[in-house]
């Protein structure tokens, strides 16, 4: 058959699942590698540069791709409950991936901060929503402690099989591409996605899949960077709500990300975020969340210093759908509905006074 049935039935030889396991699946992963064909053209050397649009997995964001892994491993398992804390995509994705799987589900989100769309998602999905009254990295460490005294499974990135989902991603890429790119760069919050990456990468490369792996540049937002800082940070603040994390799980695999791969760590204001959220939305028709535009915030600082080499394939990881966080990107795109009369004559003026 040739129906896509979502990434574990594709990749199943590469991820930790028997022949008889059942799979919880939303048909998840096969997303879409465009190569941006404007902004390339306004910076001052040539640079290839393709987006990983992740915001079309089923929920919305690349989280899905672990959540697919971590739920069927969780029932597999005999779990009749999944928990995890997040800033709004994890929580989405694990309500659905429950929903599928006939288990219960709790999601403890910070107070505030939170993007409408991901609170929608979890309560729709019918997940029990907790919201507590601290931010992300107080409600990984209740997740952490809770799981010891009550039947719940975490399905937050410090699940192996989180990461053995999201590994995936760079399978594709490399399927894509046909080799690894020169450079991936990506948005860091938890990061256990850029783990994830250098994980899938790493095992193409050891398996002689490919024969080259890519430099692993992370960025975080300025009020939000404890790898910039070297040390974890408390109270973190930044408008792309979705990596606004001071304590990051996975900090040791994503330096080793870092080290072995011969990459950085940068970090981008929020008003770099927001431009270039709207940059891509308006010169290349791809609409991402803020804390996925850092990743071509940053990619064009790179480009425009001299970091990134002429001549250089590039992939970023678009994150999340912009979608989920109207609020924020209508706000800095300004007002520009134009009310008019319902008659012939005032649209064919608009248009014409647009187009002048
Ligand atoms: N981009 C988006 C849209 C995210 O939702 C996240 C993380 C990241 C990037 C960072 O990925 O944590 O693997 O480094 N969101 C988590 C959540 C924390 O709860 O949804 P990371």
């Amino acid at each position: 058959t040739t129906r896509y049935t979502g990434l574990i039935d594709k990749y199943r030889d590469r991820l930790p699942v028997h022949d008889d396991t059942r799979i919880i699946s939303l048909g998840e992963g096969n997303t879409p590698l465009i190569r941006l064909g404007n902004i390339p053209r306004d910076l001052p050397r040539e640079v290839d540069i393709y987006v990983k649009y992740e915001g079309l997995n089923p929920t919305g964001s690349f989280k899905d791709r672990g959540m697919t892994m971590a739920v069927t491993k969780a029932v597999e398992e005999g779990s009749r409950a999944i928990i995890c804390a997040s800033t709004g995509n994890t929580s989405a994705s694990a309500a659905a991936y429950a929903a599928r799987a006939g288990i219960a589900c709790f999601v403890l989100i910070p107070d505030g901060k939170i993007a409408l769309g991901k609170l929608a998602q979890a309560i729709v999905h019918g997940a029990a929503v907790l919201q507590i009254q601290g931010n992300f990295d107080a409600g990984m460490q209740i997740v952490k402690d809770v799981a010891g005294q009550a039947p719940v499974t975490i399905v937050n990135s410090i699940n192996p099989f989180r990461l053995q989902g999201q590994k995936t991603a760079a399978f594709e890429i490399c399927e894509a591409l046909g080799a690894a790119p020169d450079y991936h760069c990506l948005p860091v919050g938890n990061a256990g996605n850029i783990s994830a990456y250098w994980m899938g990468y790493s095992e193409y490369a050891e398996h002689g899949i490919v024969n080259n792996r890519p430099v692993m540049v992370g960025y975080q937002a300025s009020g939000a960077a404890p790898f910039l800082a070297g040390r974890m940070i408390d109270n973190p603040e930044t408008v792309a709500t979705a990596i606004r994390i001071g304590h990051p799980q996975s900090w040791d695999k994503a330096w080793r990300a870092q080290k072995e791969s011969g990459g950085w760590f940068d970090r981008c204001d929020d008003e770099e975020i927001l431009a270039a959220q709207q940059l891509l939305a308006r010169k290349e028709g791809i609409y991402c969340e803020p804390a996925s535009a850092i990743s071509i915030a940053g990619l064009l600082r790179d480009v425009r210093t001299g970091k990134i080499a002429s001549g250089s394939r590039v992939v970023c990881t678009l994150t999340g759908h912009g979608l989920k966080d109207p609020d924020i990107a209508l706000k800095q795109a300004g007002a520009t509905v134009t009310r008019i009369p319902a008659e012939l004559g005032a649209v064919r003026q608009a248009i014409l006074d647009r187009l002048a």
